[in-house]
């Protein structure tokens, strides 16, 4: 069973039964965080899923289709922030650039922090969207969209990506931490299947998986 979420967000590391409130504090708090150079991340909160639905766990199902190319949308899922983000062509490509894989902790994902089936060069099913659990394997900050390349912001020659505000640790489109910064691990991707063009299901697994969130190295 599954219900249907556009655009949500909830904070981390508060167990499965999160509530509305939580959300609009994070959400505060998200808006607080973003800044010169970030895209704000879109949200809509009169499409929340049911209360009860969140407090289960149950899967939810987004609807892709309004996505932007370069744009993120991020919903909750178990009480956790889920960063689902449409990809460039560019952003891909950088993606697979030997200078940026050359500065990463993890480049080819050898540490278990995504199912078998993300386990690629996009850590992901499909190349354009990236589903990811927003919350940093340091100390559990939510990292700030900076999706754009910038020769300055938020660092220089940054490529896209995101930069933790807490204390700076830095992933890229990916969630492919950074060498050098605190966070340890990529950012954990959670399971999920793509149903149609139009709709992924987070929460549900891709027929013939088994994986589990509780089965990463760590969230
Ligand atoms: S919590 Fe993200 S860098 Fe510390």
């Amino acid at each position: 069973m599954s219900s249907t979420a556009h655009a949500t967000v909830h904070p981390h590391g508060e167990g499965e039964g999160g509530t509305r409130r939580d959300f609009l504090t994070l959400v505060a708090l998200a808006g607080a965080a973003v800044g010169a150079g970030a895209i704000a991340w879109p949200f809509i909160d009169s499409m929340l899923p049911a209360a009860d639905t969140l407090a289960a766990g149950e899967p939810i199902d987004v609807d892709i289709s309004k996505i932007a190319l370069g744009q993120q949308i991020v919903v909750v899922w178990r009480g956790k922030p889920i960063l689902i983000v449409r990809r460039t062509p560019e952003a891909l490509k950088t993606l697979q650039d030997p200078k940026l894989l050359g500065i990463l902790t993890d480049p080819n994902s050898t540490v278990m922090q995504q199912p078998t089936y993300a386990d690629n060069w996009h850590r992901s099913v499909n190349p354009e969207f990236a589903v990811m659990v927003g919350i940093c394997t340091h100390l559990g900050c939510v990292p700030v969209f900076y999706p754009n390349p910038s020769a300055t912001d938020p660092q220089p020659n940054w490529p896209g990506g995101y930069l933790c505000p807490c204390h700076g640790s830095k992933y890229d489109l990916a969630g492919r931490v950074y060498s050098g910064v605190p966070a340890p691990y990529n950012l954990p991707v959670p399971p999920y299947k793509v149903l149609n063009a139009k709709t992924v299901r987070i929460g549900e697994n891709p027929e013939g998986n088994t994986f589990d969130l509780n089965d990463i190295v760590q969230i």
